[in-house]
C-alpha cells in the first residue's frame, strides 16, 4: 500500500524503514527536504513535503511531536487512515502534558480515520521488534489495515477497543516510560488472567 509520514524522525524512520522492506511503498514527508530526504533514502523510501506525503498515503504515519500532532494531522485527505503514534509526555514527572491527543485529531479532523497505535514502544524496538511483539490498536475504523502493518513487523496486533481507549494507551505509556526511566522493569506486569475471569484466553487452551 502507499504510506506516508508526517515528520522524518526516529519512530518515521524506524517504522516506515520496516514496511518499506515489507513491500510498502513509502514516502518521507518534512518540513525540511534535505533531512526528509536523508531518511527516505536511509530506507529506500521517497521524499516530499508534508503535504505531499499527506496526500501519498492512503495511511498516513503522525510522526511529529503530540504538541502539534492536530494542526499537522488537518493536512491529510478525507478518508485516509492515519497512525497516531505520538506520546504526550511531560518529562518532568512522567505523566501526560495533554490528554486523549488521538481523540483531539478526530475531533479536529473527522473525515479521517484516527488509529493509535505503536506509542508504547521505542524506535528502538521498531527497528528490531522482538518476534510476537503484542501490539495495542485502539479505533474505530481503519483497524484492520494497521493491523495488516503491525504484522508486516513480525508483531501482534492486539485489539484494544475503540479510539475512545486511544486516552488510556497514551496514559499507559507515561505510566510505563516513568517506571522504565526510574530503574523499574514493566515486563513482568500483565501476567495472563484466566483464572481470575475464568474464561479461555486466546492461546491458551
Ligand atoms: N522515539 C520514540 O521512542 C517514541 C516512542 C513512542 C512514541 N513516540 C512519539 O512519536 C512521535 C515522533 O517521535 P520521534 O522520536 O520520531 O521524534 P523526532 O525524532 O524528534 O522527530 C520529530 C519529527 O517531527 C517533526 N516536527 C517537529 N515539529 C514539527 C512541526 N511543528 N511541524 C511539522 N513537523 C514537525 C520534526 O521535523 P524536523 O526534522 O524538521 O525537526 C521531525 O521530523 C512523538 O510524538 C513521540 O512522542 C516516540
Amino acid at each position: 500500500m502507499r504510506i506516508g509520514t508526517l515528520g522524518n524522525g526516529l519512530m518515521t524512520e524506524a517504522l516506515a524503514g520496516q514496511w518499506v522492506r515489507a513491500g510498502h511503498d513509502v514516502m518521507v514527508g518534512g518540513r525540511d527536504a534535505g533531512r526528509a530526504g536523508e531518511v527516505a533514502k536511509r530506507i529506500g523510501a521517497v521524499a516530499g513535503s508534508l503535504a505531499e506525503a499527506a496526500a501519498y498515503g492512503e495511511v498516513v504515519l503522525l510522526g511529529v511531536p503530540a504538541e502539534v500532532a492536530v494542526d499537522v494531522a488537518r493536512m491529510v485527505p478525507a478518508g485516509r487512515t492515519v497512525i497516531d503514534c505520538t506520546n504526550a509526555l511531560d518529562h518532568r514527572d512522567f505523566t501526560l502534558a495533554q490528554p486523549a491527543t488521538a481523540e483531539a485529531i478526530s475531533r479536529a479532523v473527522p473525515e479521517v480515520r484516527v488509529v493509535k497505535a505503536f506509542n508504547l514502544a521505542a524506535d528502538s524496538v521498531w527497528r528490531n521488534p522482538p518476534a510476537g511483539l503484542g501490539v495495542p490498536i485502539c479505533g474505530d475504523d481503519g483497524v484492520e489495515v494497521v493491523a495488516e502493518l503491525v504484522r508486516d513487523l513480525g508483531c501482534v496486533p492486539v485489539a484494544a477497543g475503540g479510539l475512545v481507549r486511544a486516552k488510556l494507551l497514551e496514559a499507559t505509556a507515561a505510566l510505563a516510560i516513568g517506571i522504565w526511566v526510574s530503574g523499574g522493569d514493566v515486563r513482568g506486569m500483565f501476567p495472563p488472567l484466566a483464572d481470575a475471569f475464568g474464561t479461555v484466553l486466546p492461546g491458551q487452551s
